[in-house]
């Protein structure tokens, strides 16, 4: 079964090929550039882009594997959450291709797609817990086979890649910010206490993050010189060592709070779902090196393996979107050309057509 994914959620336009379960080549052209100018996305811009790329990437993942439009088998597209008007130029596309040929239409959860994407490289296990953290979403799930997913906690404000991207903004570190946070702040000596662990202190399984951008700004505005004059990357050769030290002390302990908060609620979650065969933990925030080694100590206290996808299928990406579709098509459910678009706050459903 040859499955295409297309992935056009946000600001990355990814397409791939994933045969019998397996990706084969994939595509991705990364608009981060154009919107680092504006210091975020702009959805407008967004959507033009990914209606630009997408036919281009479509031809090149063909022609190197020498294959057309009538080899597919499934046109899996990101139906959602996401930005509306992108998440429709993938829809369009997707349906075009499946109009001209005799395709089957898979719309994925952009969010499961992130959680089971580790499944390209190893057998996932059910029921498994699964973090997903990324620039939109923090969520924890139970997730107990490919399309059943329960939702146990989710962020009540802020996602944990949004603090990453404010906290970098804060400081006038260019957009997405969370990877140079995370570099920095390798760099730095952590304070445990210098910010406050945000929403720990309750008996839920939900995140809140605004208090810790709060606790960010303050900091940063009673310490004006750690902002960069410019926005762009700190440059060691002309900066106070003092100063850039700082800063990457700063960001160290912003790091250890962000890892510390979800440490706390994952643990939680565990203890609440003993049965559990593994941790997932997926999404952009996943490729923090500091939540990559608290988590790593969780999986551990708990004896049970931690499962994260490789670096390049932590971010959006269309080699998620293949995998999650093949796993729609290997459960024989699909979508009609009805399929629409979920804009980011609203729940995703489950309105597949299953083969009895
Ligand atoms: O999953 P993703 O690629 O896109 C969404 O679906 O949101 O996540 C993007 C987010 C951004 O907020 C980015 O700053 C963050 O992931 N991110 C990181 C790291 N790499 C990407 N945050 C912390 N540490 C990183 N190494
Ligand atoms: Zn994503």
């Amino acid at each position: 079964m040859l499955c295409l994914g297309i992935e056009s959620s946000c600001d990355e336009t990814g397409l791939a090929l994933v045969r019998d379960g397996k990706l084969i080549a994939e595509k991705l052209a990364s608009q981060v550039d154009v919107h680092a100018l504006f210091g975020g996305v702009v959805p407008e811009i967004a959507s033009r882009e990914h209606l630009r790329a997408l036919p281009v990437l479509m031809r090149e993942l063909l022609r190197e594997q020498n294959l057309t439009t009538d080899d597919i088998d499934v046109v899996s597209v990101a139906r959602g959450p996401g930005l509306q008007g992108c998440l429709l130029m993938g829809l369009s596309f997707a349906k075009g291709l499946v109009l001209s040929t005799r395709a089957r239409l898979a719309g994925v959860n952009h969010l499961w797609a992130h959680l089971t994407a580790a499944g390209l490289e190893q057998e996932l296990q059910y029921p498994s817990l699964g973090l997903l953290v990324s620039g939109g979403h923090t969520h924890i799930y139970l997730i107990e086979g490919p399309l059943e997913f329960t939702l146990l906690g989710r962020t009540l404000d802020d996602a944990a890649g949004e603090a990453f991207d404010k906290t970098a903004k804060s400081l006038n570190l260019p957009y997405p910010g969370g990877k140079l946070v995370d570099d920095l702040g390798r760099q730095g000596v952590v304070n445990k206490k210098l910010f406050p662990v945000p929403y720990v202190n309750n008996d839920n399984l939900d995140f809140s993050f605004s208090g810790l951008k709060t606790a960010v700004a303050t900091y940063v505005n009673q310490h004006s010189h750690l902002r960069l004059d410019v926005m762009g990357q700190p440059d060691d050769r002309d900066e106070d060592p003092a100063i850039a030290q700082e800063r990457k002390n700063m960001l160290a302990s912003f790091n250890y709070t962000v890892g510390r908060t979800l440490e706390v609620k994952v643990k939680r979650a565990l203890e609440r779902n003993r049965g559990v065969k593994s941790l997932i933990v997926a999404g952009g925030v996943a490729a923090n090196s500091v939540v990559r080694s608290v988590m790593a100590g969780v999986a551990d206290k708990f004896s049970i393996p931690l499962v994260l996808p490789p670096m390049h299928l932590c971010t959006d990406n269309g080699a998620m979107i293949a995998y999650a579709g093949y796993l729609m098509a290997e459960a024989g459910c699909w979508h009609d050309l009805d399929l629409d678009a979920i804009p980011r706050g609203r729940v995703v459903p489950c309105d597949w057509i299953c083969d009895a």
